[in-house]
């Protein structure tokens, strides 16, 4: 768990922007005319002495007063339509706005037992503020559906009673706040849940958790799980069922784990047919990419970016018929690109949209890539290829970044008339030579062109780029403007 801070910054604004965008369309459910519950009433009134922050004038707990005699009037409360039963608590922080930019108030201080008052409170809704724990007593508030207690300080063991939420759906307990670290030693309560579809946690040690993966795999209902920077045990894989693994999960988001052991890493290929999405980006993976994707028909987008994976592209991967992103940036890849494209291209042929091989150790020639017929992106970067760059990507008017930049290609570049989509064209760091071809000035999507760092003329026409009314960036040669010659 280190290393995180400027990361951290930009999700914490990503989650206000995000906060704010839900909080001004609001999703209370008011009625007027239905008269709050005094009793409840009087356990909000509780619950909010218990907290800090809350006479804040930008808080919106100053709205909690005793004149208001109608609490489901105050902000963040919502209730029953019907009944009058507080069924909603939203106490993320509002942002408001004022000549220095946004400012808010996160409330801290206790989470008071006095919302066990609230018998049908079903969304819970605490994101974004200074709590430090979570309270045991959550476990019985019983009809929850909603608990929401990201980007929050939490420490501590995650409460065991938090297995006896049965109609839970959702629970979030993630964030980028490098100052949380919770405990789970069994996740056992897990397996109680089951109702829930989406769970995210992050910044949580499970190294006595040796059932984690298990309890994933034989979950009646989970369909969303992300794990991120927290810390796992080793599987035990005969504690996993080895055959057929249908379950609902569908995403699969398992990131920033500096302690995923080896032999995990073949297990996680395994876990769901269902699997759409997998994403294990960054996680100190240093083996062969297991060949079992077989296992996995569904999938659509793999993301093993940053990590130190080695060998080829195993065939199996070329086997599924939907994948549409294949991310396998930053690793240890090795062997000719060509064979590893042609161990891709199978069933995978029309799906593939974005293909990232980029800062690995692919080489030989630039491979065809005309049975893709997809494809939006190609990144090769950063490889050792060579060669020269042929026109071989058939009729790719789908093509928009196409980056083969710091290799070793040589010879003039090819007419690129037919890449007729293509907003970033990345060729710098190679060995190109000639002209840069006039055809260039058609790429009329042309945002960024960078040819810097190659051994071509630097002689540019009017036709280069006088239609490249989009062009925002354009790199020819790192040296003074002054030595280009214009014509
Ligand atoms: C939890 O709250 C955060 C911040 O308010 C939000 O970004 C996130 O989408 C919420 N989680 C769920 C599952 O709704
Ligand atoms: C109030 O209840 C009615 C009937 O149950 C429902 O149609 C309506 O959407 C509810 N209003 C709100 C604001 O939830
Ligand atoms: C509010 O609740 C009352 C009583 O149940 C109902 O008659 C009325 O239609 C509701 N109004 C709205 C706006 O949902
Ligand atoms: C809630 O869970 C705890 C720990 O798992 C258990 O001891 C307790 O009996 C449960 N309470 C209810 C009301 O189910
Ligand atoms: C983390 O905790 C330290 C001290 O406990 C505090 O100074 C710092 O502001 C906290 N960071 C965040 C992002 O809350
Ligand atoms: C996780 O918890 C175990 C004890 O349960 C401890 O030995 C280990 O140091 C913890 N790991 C981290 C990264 O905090
Ligand atoms: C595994 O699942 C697939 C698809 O659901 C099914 O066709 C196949 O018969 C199953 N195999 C076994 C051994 O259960
Ligand atoms: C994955 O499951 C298949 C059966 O579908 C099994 O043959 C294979 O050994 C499993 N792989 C691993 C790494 O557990
Ligand atoms: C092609 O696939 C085979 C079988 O999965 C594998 O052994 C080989 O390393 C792959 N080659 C490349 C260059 O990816
Ligand atoms: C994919 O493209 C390759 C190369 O053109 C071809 O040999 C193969 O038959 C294609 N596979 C499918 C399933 O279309
Ligand atoms: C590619 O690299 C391998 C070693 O990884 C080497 O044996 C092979 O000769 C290289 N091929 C080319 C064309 O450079
Ligand atoms: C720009 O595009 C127009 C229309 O396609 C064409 O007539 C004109 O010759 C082009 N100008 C240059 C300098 O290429």
């Amino acid at each position: 768990m280190r290393g995180r801070g400027l990361h951290f910054h930009f999700h914490l604004w990503l989650a206000l922007l995000f906060a704010l965008i839900t909080a001004s369309f609001g999703i209370s459910v008011k009625n007027q005319s239905v008269r709050c519950i005094a009793a409840e009433r009087r356990a909000l009134l509780d619950f909010k002495k218990g907290l800090i922050g809350y006479d804040n004038s930008l808080n919106l707990l100053v709205s909690w007063t005793s004149k208001e005699e109608e609490c489901c009037k105050w902000k963040g409360v919502g209730c029953d339509n019907t009944t009058g039963h507080v069924v909603m608590l939203d106490l993320r922080p509002r942002i408001t706005y004022g000549i220095f930019g946004g400012s808010w108030t996160a409330i801290s201080g206790v989470i008071g037992t006095s919302l066990l008052e609230l018998k049908h409170l079903s969304h819970l809704d605490l994101s974004l503020n200074h709590f430090y724990q979570i309270p045991d007593f959550i476990g019985s508030l019983s009809d929850l559906t909603y608990l929401n207690l990201s980007s929050n300080p939490l420490t501590g063991f995650i409460p065991l009673q938090l297995g006896n939420l049965s109609r839970l759906v959702y629970l979030d307990l993630s964030t980028d706040d490098i100052n949380q670290s919770l405990i789970s030693d069994n996740l056992e309560w897990l397996s109680h849940l089951s109702s829930l579809q989406l769970l995210k946690i992050s910044c949580t040690n499970f190294t006595k958790a040796t059932n984690w993966l298990q309890v994933i795999q034989s979950h009646p209902s989970l369909s969303v799980i992300h794990f991120g920077y927290c810390d796992f045990a080793e599987v035990d894989p005969s504690s996993l069922v080895h055959f057929n693994s249908s379950n609902s999960l569908s995403v699969l988001h398992l990131i920033w784990s500096s302690s995923l052991h080896p032999s995990t890493f073949p297990l996680l290929l395994n876990i769901s047919r269902n699997l759409v999405e997998l994403d294990l980006h960054h996680n100190q993976l240093s083996s062969l990419i297991p060949d079992s994707f077989d296992n996995m028909p569904a999938l659509e987008r793999i993301n093993f970016e940053l990590n130190s994976l080695e060998g080829g592209i195993p065939k199996s991967l070329g086997n599924l018929c939907h994948l549409k992103e294949l991310n396998l940036r930053d690793n240890k890849l090795s062997g000719p690109l060509t064979f590893a494209v042609k161990n891709l291209s199978g069933c995978a042929n029309d799906s593939l949209e974005v293909l990232k091989l980029d800062f690995n150790h692919f080489n030989g020639s630039l491979p065809s890539f005309v049975p893709f017929s997809s494809l939006r992106e190609l990144d090769v970067g950063s490889n050792q290829l060579s060669g020269h760059f042929e026109d071989n990507f058939g009729d790719f008017s789908k093509l928009n970044v196409l980056n083969l930049d710091e290799n070793g290609f040589t010879g003039p570049l090819p007419d690129l008339l037919r890449l007729s989509s293509l907003r970033e064209l990345y060729l710098r760091g190679n060995r190109f030579e000639g002209l840069l071809p006039v055809n260039i000035g058609k790429l009329s999507q042309l945002v960024l062109l960078d040819v810097s760092d190659n051994s071509l003329h630097d002689v540019i026409s009017e036709a280069h780029l006088f239609n490249l009314t989009k062009l925002r960036e354009f790199e020819i040669v790192r040296r003074p403007v002054e030595q280009m010659s214009w014509r």
